[in-house]
């Protein structure tokens, strides 16, 4: 077996987060190894409320259209990402004329417009789709998110029932981050039971595992494994990066953390070997994670093809580079991806 998609097939799906110029002829290297080395595929950006939407009355279905067709042509599986998300959505989707926040019942209706138009495109075509993205804050209260307040939590019913309707056949997804936070945790699980409560179809929990050096530890990640199985709900690891540079989220002073500093961009010249190792460690401990809970996850994402494509350069801090995934930035697979196999071939 020469690739991760080989090695986990039977297992759970291998799949990466794809932009345009992947897709549409740009970036060829990228498109083949995109072709060749994974097993499913979801849309960066492309399918998100405001570029496909971006007015009331207009749609862009050109990078989404063509994104369906290259997981058609390559036999993968492709997901929908995602259908409602407080981000990356226009904000005439919750105002009036006058700019004044819609009442429920026209918020509910245009909710309404906005999944039935998009599923209905694809339907039959798209394995399955992120409904609703982060509605939780990590202390497991709702976001209060326009979404939230003009339709309290049941908007997240609403988005489940209105994607059913447009494909039955549809698998659907709850996806968020942190979900090794054992209250977010928590509240996924009672927004699970609920929706099951209500008739609604959920098949899975998206975990996105946008990770860092330190955190979430293999232990915390495990616990939500077993809280989410316990649930009876299956799971999906949907944007894994680990990022390589220390975390502004961690440590003692968390807002100068976020400007930049050489403290906080050592790696400018060079990843030292025993960075390098830590990090091929914990990919190693995390991909060991899903494999032993294989029966109950269904795919594995890594956000990003290369270190040239990841959503982590510039971000959290300007002017950093960071080394998240699993090729380089010359689209080299890196050598952690072997030991990924050999991992995958003795399960
Ligand atoms: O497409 C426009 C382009 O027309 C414009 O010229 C350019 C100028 O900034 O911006 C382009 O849009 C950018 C888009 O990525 C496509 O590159 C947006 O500014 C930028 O904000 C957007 O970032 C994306 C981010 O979601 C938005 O919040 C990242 O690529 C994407 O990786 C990231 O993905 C999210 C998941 O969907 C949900 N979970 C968290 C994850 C990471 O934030």
């Amino acid at each position: 077996q020469k690739t991760l998609a080989e090695a986990t097939k039977g297992k759970f799906l291998f799949g990466v987060a794809v932009n345009p110029q992947q897709v549409n002829g740009v970036n060829p290297v990228e498109t083949e190894l995109i072709a060749k080395e994974f097993s499913a595929i979801v849309p960066e950006n492309c399918m998100k409320p405001q570029p496909i939407h971006p007015e009331e009355n207009r749609y862009n279905w050109d990078d989404a259209d063509k994104f369906v067709a290259f997981g058609e042509k390559n036999k993968q599986a492709v997901t929908g990402h995602c259908l409602m998300w407080h981000s990356q959505i226009g904000r005439w989707f919750f105002v009036d004329a006058e700019g004044k926040d819609v009442s429920p019942e026209v918020l509910k209706e245009r909710m309404h417009q906005h999944i039935s138009t998009v599923v209905g495109r694809y339907k039959g075509r798209i394995k399955g789709w992120d409904v609703v993205n982060e509605a939780f804050e990590d202390n497991g209260t709702y976001r209060n998110s326009k979404f939230y307040q003009i339709l309290g939590k049941d908007f997240i019913k609403y988005a489940f029932q209105f994607a059913h309707e447009a494909d039955p056949d549809a698998e659907l997804y709850y996806n968020d981050y942190n979900v090794e936070t054992p209250a977010k945790c928590d509240a996924i699980v009672e927004l699970v039971k609920e929706l099951k409560a209500a008739g609604c179809r959920i098949d899975a929990v998206g975990s996105q595992a946008h990770m860092h050096m330190n955190s979430p530890t293999l232990e915390a990640a495990e616990a939500s494994f077993k809280k989410l199985k316990d649930a009876g709900v299956h799971i999906l690891i949907t944007e894994w990066d680990i990022s390589i540079l220390p975390s502004p989220y961690d440590g003692a002073n968390i807002a100068a953390n976020f400007k930049y500093s050489k403290e906080m961009d050592p790696y400018r010249e060079a990843i030292p070997d025993s960075i390098q190792q830590k990090w091929n460690k914990r990919m190693l401990d995390m991909f060991g994670l899903f494999l032993k809970y294989d029966d109950v996850v269904d795919r594995v994402t890594v956000w990003g093809l290369s270190d040239n494509t990841t959503w982590l350069n510039n971000f959290p801090i300007r002017g950093r580079k960071d080394y998240p995934v699993l090729f380089d930035r010359n689209n080299q697979r890196k050598p952690v991806v072997d030991e990924m196999i050999k991992m995958a071939k003795k399960y």
